[in-house]
Formats: C-alpha cells, structure tokens, sequence
C-alpha cells in the first residue's frame, strides 16, 4: 500500500518533489544520515504541516537544510561577529555532511521552524539527491528525521513510508541511509562551541578542528533541559517493544520471544539463548554498527517480541553516538 509514493530519483522525480514542495506539501527526503520529513522552510503553512505529520510538539525546533555552505546568509542573522564566523569556518570543511550548526538565526525563517528561538539550525546534506533537490527547489528546506515524533529514525524509504506515507506528497529513494544515525549537533555561540547531539562527525573531530574544547551541555536540575536542546531529552528513538541493554540483564531470565540485536556476531552457544539474532557487522565495526542499527530496532519491533536486548559500547569516537540513542531508547 502506497508504493506509488516511492520513486527512484531522476531528474524528472526530483522536479517533481520540488513542484510538489514549492506548492506546500511535504516529500521525504533521502539523506545520508536519516530520511528527512521535508517542507519549504520559508513557507510557515508548510512548515506546519510537518508538525501536524510527526506528532511533534511546536517546541521543538527543525533543521534547515541548504544546497551548499554559500546559501547561509539566507537563515543566519546577519552581520555574524567575528568569532563565530571563524568557528563557522573552521567547521564547513565538514559540510555537505552530517554537521548540524546552531547559529544566530535570519529574519526570513519563520518562527515555527525555530519555535520561537532566536537560533535557527543549518546543516548541508551530503547525499547528492537531497542536494539536487535543494537547487532545483531554490528555497531551502525544514527536514526533521521522517518518523513518527519520539519513534526510531527512518534509514530506507520503506520505513518513511511505514510511518508517513499517508502525509508525504512523495518519497524520494535513495536507498539505505550511508550512516543510519542523526547529524551531530554543535551550537555555536561567540568562540564557544557545544555539542547538543552527538553523531557521525565526533566530539574529538571537531575538537581537532577548532582547536578548543567542545563543551557537553551539562544536564542540571536548575536548567531546563528543554532550553538548551529540545526534543534531545525525551523518550525519543524508544520502539513499542521493551528493550535493554544486555549490561542491564543482570541475573534476568530471558523470556521465550527474545530477540538479540548484537554489534558482531555471537558465539552459537550464547546465540542459542535468543528467538532471533541480528549482528549489526562481522567484529564490530562501531560504523557498521551505527549504519545498521535503526532498521534492526525497527525491524525486531515488527516481530511480536516480548524483549529486545541489545549490546552496548565505550564512548569514544561514533560509540558517543551510538550510546545516546540507545540510552534513550532502553531509558
Ligand atoms: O541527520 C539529521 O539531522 C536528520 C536529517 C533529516 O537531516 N534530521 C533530524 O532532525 O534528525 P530532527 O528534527 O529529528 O532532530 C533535530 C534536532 C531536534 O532535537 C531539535 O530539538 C534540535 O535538532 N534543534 C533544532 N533547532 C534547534 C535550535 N535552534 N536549537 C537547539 N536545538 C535545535
Ligand atoms: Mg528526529
């Protein structure tokens, strides 16, 4: 049902999306971090259309995603000072890629993609489709993840679907998702720069590349958490079905239906132990592991079972990223 939605990507689908979008309808979008749920980010009555879709609260603020680093004077307030814009420098050899940016924000966006922040967050997507889609569009676009609001991000077009497909105008397939996990987030303010989403792009990548610390934001009872980075602190990424990580299990039995979502692969004896195994790469490759996560969550949450355990992995490097999303989703 509703695979007429779905069409590979040529120069005819892609003008298509972009006359669909330029008329206020939603398309998802293929990125190569998730699939995105995208509308005219210039275009308020679009813009709420997306929030109608997902479920999601009109507090919690969307990415715009550009063509190129050399649109970013249409979203950001200008003049930026000096500091920022050295920061933003030495960042944008990131971009295209999964870089998210939180910058003072321009007076053409419109409040509901900021909620009434006065930073707008930017990101140029390095999945060419999304790219060519953005020029041919020539407006920029509002693109949360395509999934239902506190649900697991969408990897493949099937997933946007699945969730979506009733709201999208169209999707644009562009396979399977190159890294399966959201952009980092960095805020920008002054010369300081903090991390509000770990991702693809890690803290000590951008460290290197500043030449400062960047700072966690600090999660303290006399801060709302919702202040500095709304929608990070919900039950977000969480399935329908009860999952743990296997350092929770402690001396638990495992029930019968109990499947095992494993960061390589599983002794026979210990995999005996589990209704259903997936191993997210051979030996644990942390890349594999963060490409192939979501559509195994998702995946184990279609089957009926009574709990996911799933492994778990240091924070160091994409293991940061990786650990945040399935603390959440075990929380
Ligand atoms: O990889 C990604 O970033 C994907 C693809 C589609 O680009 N998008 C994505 O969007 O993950 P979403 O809406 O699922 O997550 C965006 C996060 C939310 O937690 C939101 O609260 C935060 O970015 N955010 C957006 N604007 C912000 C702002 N001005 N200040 C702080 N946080 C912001
Ligand atoms: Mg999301």
């Amino acid at each position: 049902m509703g695979l007429e939605k779905i069409h590979a990507p040529s120069d005819e689908s892609i003008r298509r999306a972009a006359r669909f979008l330029a008329q206020g309808q939603l398309v998802g979008i293929p990125t190569e971090t998730v699939y995105g749920l995208a509308a005219n980010a210039l275009d308020p009555v679009a813009v709420a259309r997306i929030y109608t879709a997902k479920g999601r609260p009109p507090s919690n603020p969307l990415i715009v995603h550009l063509a190129d680093a050399s649109q970013l004077p249409l979203v950001t307030g200008q003049p930026l000072g000096e500091a920022i814009r050295s920061q933003i420098e030495k960042l944008t050899p990131f971009w295209p890629g999964p870089l998210t940016l939180v910058l003072p924000r321009g007076a053409a966006v419109p409040d509901c993609v900021t909620a009434g922040r006065d930073t707008v967050a930017v990101r140029v997507p390095a999945n060419e489709i999304a790219r060519r889609l953005i020029r041919e569009c020539g407006f920029p676009l509002a693109a949360p993840s395509a999934n239902r609001s506190t649900y697991v991000s969408p990897t493949t077009a099937a997933h946007v679907l699945d969730g979506l497909g009733d709201h999208v105008a169209m999707i644009l397939d562009g396979g399977d998702c190159d890294c399966g996990i959201e952009s980092t987030i960095v805020r920008l303010e002054g010369d300081s720069a903090t991390l509000l989403r770990p991702g693809w792009i890690t803290r000590e990548q951008l460290e290197s590349r500043l030449g400062c610390a960047v700072h966690l934001h600090a999660v303290t009872s006399d801060v709302d958490p919702e202040l500095i980075a709304p929608g990070m602190m919900r039950d977000h990424y969480a399935p329908r079905t009860r999952m743990r990580l296997v350092g929770q299990l402690g001396s638990m039995e495992l029930p019968s239906r109990c499947g095992r979502i494993a960061f390589s692969k599983l002794p026979d004896a210990e995999a005996k132990r589990y209704f259903v195994v997936d191993a997210l790469s051979e030996s644990g490759d942390l890349e594999a592991v963060a490409k192939n996560l979501f559509a195994a969550i998702r995946r184990m949450d279609s089957m009926g079972l009574e709990l996911i355990v799933v492994d778990e992995c240091g924070t160091e490097g994409i293991g940061r990223a990786i650990m945040d999303r399935l603390n959440r989703a075990t929380g």
